[in-house]
């Protein structure tokens, strides 16, 4: 008995098993082993511009003839533009005190100061792309979506927002349009759009994330969408058994990101895979501090420094611009303690470094042996 959905002929894959888009960590050497492992590799572009994500494309291309998928964020907030609050201050006009904030907790902890070349630099920005739109503007997202379009890949995910405005080009390409929920009101939204698959996260998952729980939500979004559209579930699944919960649930299939984190070919430094290894199932927070939007990351001192003064950090894309100068220079300095990075409530379930179609076979298997002993669990 082999692990499979409708989406595995959806989308020309093995196993229902896709690799969850996460920023500079699903490489092209990542999505490229878990495509050629029969699940479905995505490239984590969210931060890519627009000349780096044609090079990534490629270059998944040269090392893999398996179906592949491009993950972007689309954020509503940030393509309607800034707003004011309701004292007439914008996040804009707050920039400078935030800055101040993070410059003293960076002199604190004894972080270099580095230049803006250098922030892009270790940032991984192209410097083809310096030219170009500002990241995670409306104007960069734009330019992202040009590049998807005109290399026609296999499955375009939107981690946060809608891609209707492009949908037409995109289903005209004959792409597949997948996008990652949070909850049954916005599984709606997107339905109506016409998107083929719809990722339900809960709040256990690592990067951004809804309040509400896996285990609640993927049922709900099932029911909401009513067989239009495949549910995947995604948020805490970390090995087989939670896959084959997540089927049980409703989903056909599973969106998996911490669990390939901690893998040769993951785009994360050294110490910032360690210390996943390291990690346990208390070991995540749900902060602002690293984008402007909620994201559960490994606990660090930069999400406690708010939470200790009592600030609250910026909306996107502004958090973005504080925090940078911080996390470049704690990655530059190998501090594990200031940016371990994202992750999700399964970190526990990761007990060493090992290569992504390890991982894969290794979910793969567990998943098959518990659903054949699902039947189990009901009395003739
Ligand atoms: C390191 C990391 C980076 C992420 N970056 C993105 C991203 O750029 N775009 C996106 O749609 N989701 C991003 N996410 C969320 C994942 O796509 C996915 O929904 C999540 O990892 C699933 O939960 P899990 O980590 O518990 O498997 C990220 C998650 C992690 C752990």
């Amino acid at each position: 008995m082999a692990l499979h959905s409708r989406i595995c002929e959806m989308l020309g894959i093995r196993y229902p098993i896709l690799l969850a888009g996460m920023g500079r960590a699903s490489t092209p050497e990542l999505a490229a082993a878990v495509s050629n492992a029969g699940g479905m590799g995505i490239l984590g572009a969210a931060s890519c511009g627009p000349n780096q994500l044609r090079a990534w494309i490629r270059r998944t291309r040269e090392l893999t003839d398996k179906p592949f998928g491009v993950d972007t964020l689309l954020p509503a907030s940030v393509r309607r533009g800034p707003k004011a609050d309701n004292t007439g201050v914008s996040p804009r006009d707050l920039l400078p005190q935030h800055r101040q904030f993070a410059k003293q907790f960076r002199e604190q902890e004894g972080l270099a100061e580095l230049t803006e070349a250098e922030i892009l630099a270790i940032g991984g920005r192209d410097p083809a792309d310096l030219d170009g739109p500002p990241l995670l503007t409306k104007e960069f997202f734009e330019a992202q979506m040009e590049v998807v379009i005109e290399e026609r890949v296999a499955l375009y995910a939107a981690g946060l927002g809608s891609p209707e405005q492009w949908m037409d080009r995109l289903k005209a390409n004959g792409t597949k349009v997948l996008c990652v929920v949070g909850a049954t009101r916005h599984a709606l939204n997107v339905v109506k759009t016409g998107v083929d698959l719809i990722v339900a996260q809960g709040h256990d998952g690592g990067g951004h994330n809804s309040p509400i729980g896996t285990m609640a939500l993927i049922p709900q979004v099932v029911d909401a969408v009513a067989g239009r559209v495949p549910v995947i579930g995604a948020g805490g699944i970390s090995d087989g058994r939670g896959v084959a919960a997540a089927m049980m649930l409703g989903a056909e299939g599973a969106w998996i990101g911490t669990a390939f984190l901690a893998t040769v070919e993951a785009g994360l430094r050294d110490f910032q895979k360690q210390a996943l290894v390291d990690g346990n199932d208390q070991s995540t927070v749900v902060s602002r501090s690293l984008t402007g939007k909620p994201a559960r990351m490994v606990r660090n001192k930069w999400a406690d420094a708010y939470i200790e003064a009592g600030v609250e950090p910026l909306p996107m894309p502004y958090q973005g611009m504080v925090a940078q100068p911080v996390t470049a220079a704690a990655l530059q300095a190998g501090r594990a303690d200031i940016i371990p990075g994202f992750a999700g409530q399964g970190l526990g379930m990761i007990k060493s470094i090992r290569p992504a179609a390890e991982v894969l076979s290794g979910i793969v298997a567990d998943a098959e042996r518990v659903l054949a002993r699902a039947g189990s669990f009901v009395a003739a």
